[in-house]
């Protein structure tokens, strides 16, 4: 009665964070007075990905506001970093201060920045971003100047944050160099008053320093031309309007769920899978095994009938140790410790604890988060060792923290070296390189070793079955039990539960969309674990039953095969229009990185289920 009463709550806090885009604000809100300045700061302008210019390229790497060749205006005295958390920098946010001057309630109906001038090459190079829809990410009071959308699926009016540097008409590209800002306040009380909302309208205004005027109605747009010096006036307007909209609620009309039909469509969809994959497996494991075991047991009694097939014919091999039992071990151990991570950081999410109004949350929890599971990660490596008899745990406690980490880091110090040929901002400085290996040797390592220790004091699993001194012939396997076909197959249920989430997840980590939809994200992951287990459990048991005992490292790849699937999707979801040879390295590079992990994630998965499963068949049987 209790717990039902808590899991119908549960479900209609479920319901409330995908349906209101609740969230727990991030930070505590700032009371203004009238006339106090308000800041504007700047984030790295990033790409998007335009889906309606469909002849552009698609880049993946953002640039700093301030990146000379865009000569957007600077504040006096240069621009100044903002400081920012670890998450913050490694997804990407360069925040620096702006030139705009904003006062609370003060209007402003045309102010001067600057005048810039655009040679030839800049003017290329600022055509094609604008071309390739790259975008400004301004921010307001901690909010993001959005523009005002419209959703015709849903007849739902939204914020789109970020808007783009300049627009194309007839494929002239026009830089944007008047910004009309519209900021919404909400009174609190006598002269307190707080931002709730900011938009912008972008125009591109062709206009000199003699005749200045923000007159948007019957002019011309601006036209960088590639062939000479081109100058440009920057101005902006800024007005003032009231809002009922109360602080808690201001980032509402942000989290805007952009097809939920799609999402519950899948959604349900692969709950139906996974129920009928149960149903099998429970069909198969309670009816079939049942039997099996009755009978194996049935014979020992009866010598008379030589009825020996199947899988209990390995009872003396399943549990021989695997080849490379060090290598399984680490990545079963590092696998645990990526799943913890997510697992821990969606729930957080999904509670509203990490709000995208508290920027680089997300990823400085996940970034710790890591570092601690290593304790959990390298005691599952090194129990996991010694249960394959392993002699050298000492190789094994290093290899632990280092082996699937360190490749990481490696990748991403190789793809950090593409991002600053590209001088793209998103290149981690090297300050936060070296606080990335810090916090790792300072947290992860202990933590580490002292998880192996620890499962180094601990007395090994016991096996049901004694291992036979002599290896059993593994009888010739039907194509289709070979290990690739079999991960293949596999791999397609995973995938589809994770599919959609995947390219929402995409589109935020390669174009700044705001990700929030960690309820659905919380379903799908879970089914793809479940599916995972069920699946690779379900293969494993037609491979032993065709006296195959070799089945660690196949339940591994078994349980993984979801990851070519994934990287195949990235590269449809690239549409194979990257601009350039570095958008191309990195994405490639970046989608890779991804699928793995989540192929050793689901290898894991796949591998513990089976052990588990071995485990318990082998220990129903009597063996004489
Ligand atoms: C600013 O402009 C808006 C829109 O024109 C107007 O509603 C508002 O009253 C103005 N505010 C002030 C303080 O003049």
């Amino acid at each position: 009665m209790k717990y039902s009463l808590i899991s119908v709550i549960c479900c209609f806090y479920y319901l409330s964070t995908l349906t209101a885009g609740f969230y727990l604000p991030g930070v505590a809100p700032s009371t203004y007075g009238k006339n106090d300045n308000v800041p504007l700061l700047v984030n790295h302008i990033t790409p998007s990905s335009k889906y309606e210019n469909t002849d552009s390229k698609t880049f993946v790497y953002s640039y700093d506001y301030y990146f000379p060749r865009f000569h957007f205006c600077q504040p006096e005295g240069g621009p100044k970093k903002q400081s920012e958390s670890l998450g913050s920098i490694i997804f990407g946010d360069r925040i620096f201060n702006s030139p705009f001057q904003i006062n609370m309630l003060v209007n402003k109906t045309c102010e001067k920045l600057c005048t810039a001038t655009y040679s030839k090459t800049d003017a290329i190079f600022v055509n094609r971003n604008i071309r390739a829809g790259f975008q400004h990410n301004w921010l307001i009071d901690g909010l993001p100047v959005a523009r005002d959308m419209f959703d015709k699926k849903t007849s739902t009016e939204f914020y789109g944050a970020g808007f783009p540097i300049g627009s194309v008409d007839d494929s002239v590209s026009h830089l944007s160099n008047h910004y009309e800002l519209i900021i919404e306040y909400h009174q609190r009380g006598e002269n307190e008053y707080r931002v709730v909302g900011a938009t912008v309208n972008p125009y591109s205004i062709e206009r000199t320093e003699q005749d200045f005027s923000c007159d948007v109605a019957d002019v011309n747009a601006v036209r960088l031309d590639q062939s000479k010096d081109t100058d440009v006036v920057f101005s902006y307007s800024v007005v003032f309007v009231p809002s009922s909209t109360a602080w808690a609620t201001r980032w509402d009309k942000y989290l805007h769920v952009y097809d939920p039909k799609i999402q519950w469509f899948s959604l349900v969809n692969f709950s139906i899978i996974v129920i009928l994959l149960s149903l099998i497996m429970s069909h198969i494991l309670l009816k079939t095994l049942r039997n099996d075991i009755q009978r194996y047991n049935e014979v020992n009694l009866d010598e008379d009938i030589i009825d020996e097939m199947g899988w209990k014919l390995v009872h003396g091999d399943v549990f021989r140790s695997p080849k490379n039992r060090m290598l399984l071990s680490v990545f079963v151990g590092s696998g645990i410790q990526i799943f913890l991570m997510t697992l821990v950081t969606i729930f957080f999410a999904l509670l509203g604890l990490l709000s995208p109004s508290n920027r680089g949350s997300l990823g400085t929890v996940m970034f710790l988060l890591f570092a601690v599971f290593g304790s959990i990660g390298s005691f599952a490596s090194a129990y996991l060792y010694k249960f394959f008899n392993g002699d050298n745990w000492k190789l094994n406690m290093i290899l632990s923290p280092l082996v699937v980490p360190g490749a990481l880091f490696v990748c991403f110090v190789l793809l950090n070296f593409f991002l600053i040929f590209v001088h793209s901002s998103g290149a981690v400085p090297v300050g936060t390189m070296f606080a990335i290996i810090f916090i790792w040797f300072l947290v992860n390592v202990p933590l580490s070793v002292a998880g192996s220790l620890f499962a180094y004091k601990r007395p090994a699993m016991k096996l049901p079955v004694k291992v036979n001194q002599i290896p059993r012939q593994i009888p010739k396997q039907p194509w289709y039990l070979r290990t690739l076909p079999l991960a293949l197959i596999a791999g397609i249920f995973p995938f589809g539960s994770i599919a959609i989430e995947m390219y929402f997840i995409y589109n935020s980590l390669w174009f700044n969309r705001i990700y929030y939809m960690f309820g659905f994200l919380f379903f799908c992951f879970i089914l793809m674990i479940v599916t995972t287990v069920l699946v690779t459990i379900l293969l494993i048991y037609y491979t032993l039953c065709n006296e195959n005992y070799k089945w660690h490292w196949k339940s591994f790849f078994i349980g993984g095969g979801v990851a070519v699937y994934i990287f195949i999707h990235s590269i449809l979801l690239s549409r194979f229009k990257l601009g350039g040879f570095s958008s191309f390295v990195l994405y490639f590079g970046y989608s890779s990185i991804i699928s793995l992990l989540v192929g050793i994630v689901c290898g894991t998965v796949g591998f513990l289920g089976s052990l588990l499963f071995v485990l318990r068949i082998y220990d129903a049987i009597k063996i004489d």
